[in-house]
């Protein structure tokens, strides 16, 4: 793995156009997901670990009661490849039978991940079942899932920062960059 200090990463998305594009995404859901005294709840189910910090401003976006909970699927390991091998590594704490589910991603790249955990949601009878994802790699994908509320769509490139890592660096940069191939 090169050691490139992450200045030397071109920037694709500043911080604050994510943080604008969070906010749209977020009323969004807010006005698809009202509070009402007769609403299911609103859980939030993060894909870890990429999407912890898209869930966090997410989260505190959103104009209403909402619960977080998590999964985990595995991942590349250390390489930038995908697998339709998904692996689940953690399943939710709690039920989520009757509620508003939206099962939140950094980024949607072949769909394998993110199918797979839908479909594992969706077997838990959850009242309505929607994913939200920071990024969508489209030209990538090898099965097809539907994107509800989506950031921002990329070209393929591997990118890291805001959650996204490589090999667990850089998960902690502002914004996302580019990692030079290679
Ligand atoms: P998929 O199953 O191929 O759609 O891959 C989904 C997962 O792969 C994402 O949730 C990310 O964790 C990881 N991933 C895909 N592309 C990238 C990237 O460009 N940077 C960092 N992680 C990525
Ligand atoms: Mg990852």
């Amino acid at each position: 793995m090169p050691l490139v200090a992450s200045d030397d990463l071109k920037i694709l998305l500043t911080a604050q156009q994510i943080e604008s594009r969070v906010a749209e995404l977020a009323e969004r859901i807010g006005r698809d997901f009202p509070a009402s005294p007769h609403a299911p709840p609103l859980w939030l189910v993060g894909a870890l670990k990429g999407s912890v910090f898209f869930l966090a401003d997410l989260a505190r976006a959103i104009d209403r009661d909402v619960s977080l909970d998590f999964v985990q699927a595995s991942s590349y390991g250390d390489s930038t490849e995908t697998s339709s091998n998904v692996r689940l590594l953690r399943d939710l704490d709690h039920d989520i039978a009757g509620a508003d589910v939206i099962l939140v991603e950094d980024i949607v790249d072949s769909g394998h991940t993110a199918q797979a955990l839908l479909r594992l949601l969706g077997s838990r009878k959850p009242h309505t079942l929607k994913l939200a994802t920071l990024l969508d790699k489209m030209s990538r994908r090898a099965v097809e899932v539907p994107i509800d509320y989506r950031g921002f769509e990329i070209p393929d490139r591997f990118v890291v920062g805001y959650g996204m890592d490589h090999a667990e660096r850089y998960r902690n940069l502002r914004d996302i960059r580019i990692l030079p191939a290679g």
